[in-house]
């Protein structure tokens, strides 16, 4: 049984989360998400050598008080075609908030409503990101290194990824001559 009722310190890289005992690792392949992506060809040539986008070390809370989940998404620099490496996104079903750390890298979290409204915001190191739970949200490296980011959220959370799957995200991010370019996307 994990230890969540006694108090830990762990350094905020992705080295020391994953060693924790109740880390667990979720790992996203390209073939994990073949229709997140626009470019279908680029998808197509890839799938052979199935190319690992993220790791996700997840701390669920498994105690019994109110706790607190934790975990650190790592993004692996690269592009699909021509769109930068990304997580596959999520809405919270049963709300429950969440705040974002960067710790390494460089890159981006785009966040929107149901209806499509979105917003995006730079990951600068030092700052952090407090997001409501009604809204669905995705990190995309934009940078040429691995992008870390903490995570911490309230627990029991349902993940839903399918709506995402479906309807994808009003905005896309592409790697351009000059560096990350923004394209509206349209939702289905
Ligand atoms: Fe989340």
């Amino acid at each position: 049984m994990m230890e969540w009722n006694v108090p830990f310190a762990a350094s905020l890289e992705p080295e020391a989360l994953a060693a924790l005992p109740m880390a667990k690792r979720i790992v996203r392949r390209l073939s994990d998400m073949p229709g997140h992506y626009s470019d279908q060809e680029a998808v197509k040539s890839l799938l052979p050598a199935d190319p690992l986008i993220y790791d996700f070390w997840e701390c669920e809370y498994a105690g019994t008080g109110r706790g607190l989940s934790f975990g650190m998404t790592c993004i692996y620099p690269g592009v699909v075609g021509s769109e930068y490496h990304m997580t596959k996104g999520h809405y919270h079903l049963n709300g429950g908030d969440e705040i974002y750390v960067p710790v390494r890298g460089q890159g981006i979290i785009l966040v929107q409503t149901r209806k499509g409204e979105a917003q995006t915001f730079n990951l600068v190191p030092g700052q952090f990101l407090y997001v409501p739970g009604h809204l669905a949200l995705r990190t995309i490296n934009t940078g040429d290194e691995e992008l870390s980011v903490f995570g911490i959220w309230a627990p029991n959370i349902e993940h839903d990824y399918e709506t995402i799957a479906r309807t994808g995200f009003r905005r896309r991010f592409l790697r351009g001559a000059d560096g990350a370019m923004i394209v509206e996307n349209r939702m289905t």
